[in-house]
């Protein structure tokens, strides 16, 4: 689809944890060589510390992305801090910490747009969720970042919540099944969303024909293995108006952006 969204031109090359597939996810020299592909967007996972700092990471655990192990809330930000989240992707990486958004959001805010996904099932208590939405919201303030973040969520319960916390903030709803896609046009709507983010698999033409003519725009996601060139390719031919890439360039050059 042609057309712009915040200023960038569709369809938008959303970059999947960062640069995902040659970079280590959710770090900082995976958003940055998202930045220097012409990614218009990164997209991160957030998360609380023991101490309720908003931490990056994708995972509940820290087994597979870090050399930690156990819970990520069971540990408070300086503990995390001293883990490796980056040679698990190779040598080169090592010594890359776990990023705190602030971190990102200083280094990349006004130079990129950013995707903060609020991830609410590692943290076990509902006042931690409530906490993390407001440290989120302040921080996306205190940074003047309000016209180039986006929050979503796959918990429709905090997408509600941020949208009571917060009347300007902008929200993308994240499906997760087909399930999540019945009636999506008036949930989308009803937080105020400017997109709905499907998972590639439950994505149709028909869906997206509905969410056209309602206004929203139509981001599918993968995660691997079929985050490939051919899912793509399909999802253009669909009419989706962007993709989280974990290979930004692949995209972009399939979108001939
Ligand atoms: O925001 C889209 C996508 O990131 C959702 O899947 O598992 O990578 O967080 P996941
Ligand atoms: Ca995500």
């Amino acid at each position: 689809m042609k057309g712009r969204f915040l200023g960038r031109p569709l369809p938008l090359v959303i970059a999947h944890r960062g640069f995902s597939a040659l970079f280590p996810e959710n770090t900082l020299p995976a958003f940055e060589a998202a930045v220097a592909e012409g990614a218009d967007m990164i997209e991160l996972d957030v998360t609380a510390s023991r101490d309720g700092h908003p931490v990056v990471i994708h995972d509940d655990t820290l087994e597979r992305t870090t050399t930690g192990m156990g819970r990520v809330g069971d540990y408070t930000l300086a503990e995390l801090k001293r883990l490796d989240a980056g040679g698990w992707m190779g040598e080169a990486f090592g010594g890359t910490s776990i990023p705190v958004l602030p971190e990102v959001f200083d280094a990349f805010g006004g130079r990129i747009l950013i995707n903060v996904e609020i991830k609410s099932d590692g943290l076990c208590k509902e006042e931690s969720t409530q906490e993390l939405m407001q440290t989120v919201i302040d921080l996306i303030r205190r940074k003047n970042l309000l016209s180039s973040v986006v929050i979503s969520s796959g918990d429709y319960q905090v997408l509600r919540k941020v949208r009571i916390l917060d009347g300007e903030v902008m929200l993308a709803v994240l499906g997760n099944g087909p399930e999540a896609n019945s009636d999506v046009t008036a949930l989308v709507k009803a937080v105020g969303g400017l997109s709905y983010n499907p998972d590639q698999a439950c994505l149709t033409g028909e869906l997206v024909d509905t969410l056209h003519r309602a206004g929203i725009l139509v981001f599918p996601w993968s995660t691997l293995p079929d985050n490939t060139a051919a899912t793509m390719e399909r999802m253009l031919k669909l009419g989706a108006d962007g993709f989280f890439a974990n290979d930004p360039a692949l995209f972009r050059a399939r979108a001939l952006r």
